[in-house]
């Protein structure tokens, strides 16, 4: 048994997410979280919300309220969500809590202690027209990299360039539109990752088994053009965590804030504390998992997330860690295995918050339960390349694989037990050629499953259980127990039998990826502490001859074309 720390990218606080959104990071990390209990390893899977920044700020005056009060409320409004999709957090933070803001002000006075640190007067753009400085994300204007039109003051996001605002050409500002901008002098922090870069290069270079969407992310901005450039970590802004160093005030920074891509990752820290300090558990509780001293050596620290964050993670958060570390007493833990993931697109064109175009959170949970979406969303999940959400391949999917499939196999052996035998395991029979058979080649794709699985190889993963499924269904047509019933009942009762087994085995397999399902089967099979099949053979012979369950109600109803194109029609137009 080992342990595994697991984080999601934390979603922005402002505005519920859209399916995009969700498949990139919470989801996939979610079934790997449940994977991995389910084989019997100690978890620790954390999520939060991401409340700082201007975007943050700005929602709130949008609702009219203190941007306070619109963080709580929005907090406890994704918490609902992520529930309803059956995201098993062991803890969902907040990186507006106390425990980051005391964190990353930490962070900050143990890489100021490095000479990590160091101040800069700058020149800020102040747009006349709005009254105030414009943050980086309010500046629009077009890439110096790549020539985008919409590239943002702090991230191109056509090409994934970083960017400071003043390397925009043709600057406007987001808010009002208006180009009547100012460049004014202030003073912030700068965060030296280019001093880190040769130790940033050979930690990447390192990681031989990431996916390459990964390594060549990080790799491009660590190597091209002036290679990596350092960060300004301060903003002028009210909302946010407050500059200090440690414990101190800094001198001339008084009423700024840390910038939120770095105090962000670090609530992936101060999560963990969060966690333990809800549970009433001393810090030794947190720390093990995250401080390499204090018993963290051996965990495994997996981070997932869409391709925009990889910078960030691969490059300003491992900045942070490795910085602090130089210092004493400091032994963070730093990421072992990144897995990010390409975009999902909606129906022809992109999903978009902005615009509210796609199927939000909210709105999938309100037509259909979570399984399905669950399932579609693993299982075409945007891997190797960008993949598109259309209904018809959403009905196809839901109707072919969960509803033919899986369903009907649940539904014919029971029914076709309790019409023959009643609803308790059938006695009497033994296993025959066919069925030593179909226990040989269910071991071997259980293997192929758990090895996609461990790999976090997420399509491949969905396909290897689907082709699981689709084996029981072939024996049980090919074994034709209602057939054999005519001429030998009891050899019908032992194909009934392992049938029925194999239905606390699907649900074991299949709970990472459809939880409800999952748990629903094993509620009729009346067997809810099922194990992991590590022998298939004895896994099949667990429910003995007169074990009682269930005849389950249909697990997934089939949706309609009438069905389909109505919210093909509803979800076409833009989220108001
Ligand atoms: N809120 C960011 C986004 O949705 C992700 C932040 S991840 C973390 O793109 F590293 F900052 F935690
Ligand atoms: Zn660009």
């Amino acid at each position: 048994m080992s342990r595994i720390l697991i984080t999601s990218a934390i979603p922005y606080i402002n505005g519920i997410k859209h399916l995009g959104n969700l498949v990139g990071s919470q989801l996939p990390a979610d079934l790997y979280a449940r994977y991995m209990r389910g084989r019997g390893h100690e978890v620790l899977f954390l999520c939060a919300t991401d409340e700082h920044g201007t975007p943050a700020e700005l929602a709130a005056a949008k609702a009219g309220k203190p941007v306070a009060e619109y963080c709580a409320e929005m907090h406890e409004v994704q918490a609902r969500i992520a529930a309803g999709f059956r995201l098993s957090f062991d803890k969902f933070g907040r990186s507006s809590s106390p425990q980051n803001r005391h964190l990353t002000q930490h962070f900050a006075g143990k890489l100021a202690d490095a000479g990590l640190i160091r101040e800069q007067s700058e020149k800020q753009v102040y747009s006349v027209a709005d009254g105030r400085f414009l943050p980086d994300r309010y500046i629009e204007g077009t890439c110096p990299n790549c020539g985008y039109d919409k590239a943002r003051g702090d991230q191109c996001e056509n090409c994934t360039k970083q960017l400071d605002p003043t390397d925009l050409i043709d600057p406007r500002s987001a808010i009002s539109g208006s180009t009547d901008l100012e460049v004014r002098e202030t003073k912030h922090l700068y965060l030296r990752q280019s001093a880190l870069k040769d130790e940033l290069l050979a930690w990447i270079d390192s990681k031989t088994d990431w996916p390459v969407l990964t390594t060549s992310i990080a790799r491009k901005w660590l190597t091209d053009g002036d290679g990596l450039q350092d960060r300004g970590i301060t903003r002028d802004l009210d909302w946010g965590v407050p500059v200090q160093r440690g414990e101190e005030p800094w001198p001339g920074m008084e009423g700024k804030v840390f910038y939120v891509w770095f105090d962000a990752p670090i609530e992936y820290i101060a999560c963990a504390k969060e966690w333990a300090d809800a549970n009433g558990e001393p810090d030794s509780a947190w720390e093990r998992w995250w401080r390499t001293e204090h018993g963290a050596h051996d965990v495994r620290y997996v981070q997932f997330m869409g391709k925009d964050n990889v910078p960030f993670h691969t490059l300003s958060f491992p900045a942070t860690i490795l910085g602090a570390n130089s210092q004493p007493g400091e032994d963070w833990k730093l990421v072992d295995y990144i897995k990010s993931f390409n975009y999902l697109t909606y129906d022809g064109g992109q999903f978009s918050t902005s615009q509210g175009r796609g199927v939000f959170m909210d709105q999938a949970l309100s037509i259909l339960p979570a399984d399905y979406w669950r399932w579609w969303l693993l299982s075409h999940a945007p891997e190797t390349s960008d993949a598109e959400f259309t209904w018809e391949n959403f009905q196809a999917s839901v109707n072919k694989d969960l509803a033919d499939v899986l369903g009907n196999f649940v539904s014919r052996v029971t029914k076709f037990c309790r019409s023959k035998f009643g609803e308790t395991v059938p006695e009497g029979g033994s296993l025959g050629p066919r069925e030593e058979a179909l226990i040989a080649d269910l071991g071997e794709r259980i293997a192929a499953y758990q090895a996609a699985m461990e790999a976090i190889e997420v399509r491949k993963s969905a396909q290897e259980l689907r082709a699981i499924w689709v084996t029981g269904n072939e024996y049980l047509q090919n074994a034709a127990p209602w057939t054999v019933y005519k001429s030998d009942p009891e050899a019908a009762a032992a194909m009934v039998r392992l049938s029925l087994n194999l239905i606390s085995l699907y649900a074991v397999l299949s709970a990472p990826f459809i939880p409800d399902a999952a748990a629903k089967m094993l509620d009729a099979m009346d067997d809810a502490g099922a194990p992991w099949p590590d022998d298939v053979g004895a896994a099949l012979e667990r429910l003995k001859p007169g074990h009682a369950f269930t005849t389950p109600e249909v697990l997934f109803a089939k949706i309609s074309d009438e069905e389909r194109e109505e919210w093909q029609k509803r979800f076409a137009g833009i989220r108001s």
